[in-house]
């Protein structure tokens, strides 16, 4: 079984390269299940109700996030409104499972691929350098022995290299894939850790790379040299679309094979 992961979506340029990949890429690899993280998918900040739907139509089964997750106030009825046990789009979209209690929306989602297979995604939230109340660590502990799933799928939404190395051996033989976000820049120590679990520090932006971290060079640069505060605003040079493959034993869950994939236009 084979599941594409689509590193952060950045704004216009982010949403129209994974426009232009996606299909053959799922076609090619006879993909079963798409994961995208969507968080940075409005302009650089948050995703609104019409770009996930945006998203689903080109194929993606759940979208993850992270910090940006309040940042478009329409998207907390969408996340919100659905029951628990639905399938609809709304409850497809996952914020970090480990936020403050009692927030809208739900951080895993469960459901069954097209060929019948069961899976889980969960959206977690690094603590290191990042405003997150609770540790995703105990956080994903307590919510594994839930899940019936053999195939789960785990977002690392982290600042730190250290905690998301960390959370890919606390999962590891426990999950299929630990798949790191938000930093937005590909990392190469994609591997099958001992007990069958893919991991990758940070599956990199999908979006425009002639920027900083998908912000316009030019406003990032000055706020660098002159300490002013600035609006920052989305590039549009030179986006790729950074994901990564992986391959697993349904039966198991257990991960055979990891492969990083960027493609530009
Ligand atoms: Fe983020």
């Amino acid at each position: 079984m084979n599941i594409l992961f689509i590193g952060d979506i950045f704004g216009s340029a982010g949403r129209k390269i994974v426009r232009e990949h996606i299909g053959h890429l799922r076609t090619a690899h006879n993909v079963e299940l798409i994961v995208i993280n969507a968080e940075n998918a409005a302009g650089g900040f948050g995703i609104t109700p019409s770009l996930a739907e945006e998203l689903f139509d080109l194929g993606a089964n759940v979208l993850t996030t992270g910090n940006h997750i309040w940042d478009k106030r329409e998207l907390i009825d969408y996340i919100s409104a659905p029951p628990a046990d639905s399938q609809e789009r709304g409850r497809r979209v996952l914020r970090p499972v480990n936020l403050q209690p009692g927030v809208p929306g739900y951080g895993v989602y469960e459901g069954t691929t097209g060929s019948g297979v069961d899976y889980a995604v969960i959206d977690l939230q690094g603590c290191v350098f990042m405003n997150t109340t609770n540790d995703p660590f105990h956080a994903v502990s307590a919510l594994l022995p839930g899940i019936r799933a053999k195939v789960i799928v785990v977002d690392m939404h982290a600042e730190a290299t250290s905690e998301k190395v960390a959370m890919g051996w606390h999962l590891d033989g426990k999950v299929t894939a630990v798949l790191g976000t938000h930093t937005h820049i590909p990392t190469a120590d994609e591997r099958i850790l001992p007990g069958g679990t893919a991991y990758q520090t940070d599956v990199g932006m999908s979006g425009p790379y002639d920027s900083v971290i998908g912000v316009e060079k030019e406003l990032v640069l000055h706020k660098f040299l002159t300490g002013m505060p600035g609006k920052f605003e989305a590039a549009m040079g030179n986006p790729k679309m950074c994901a990564t493959l992986v391959a697993c034993d349904p039966k198991t869950g257990r991960a055979t094979h990891i492969q990083r994939i960027m493609l530009g236009e």
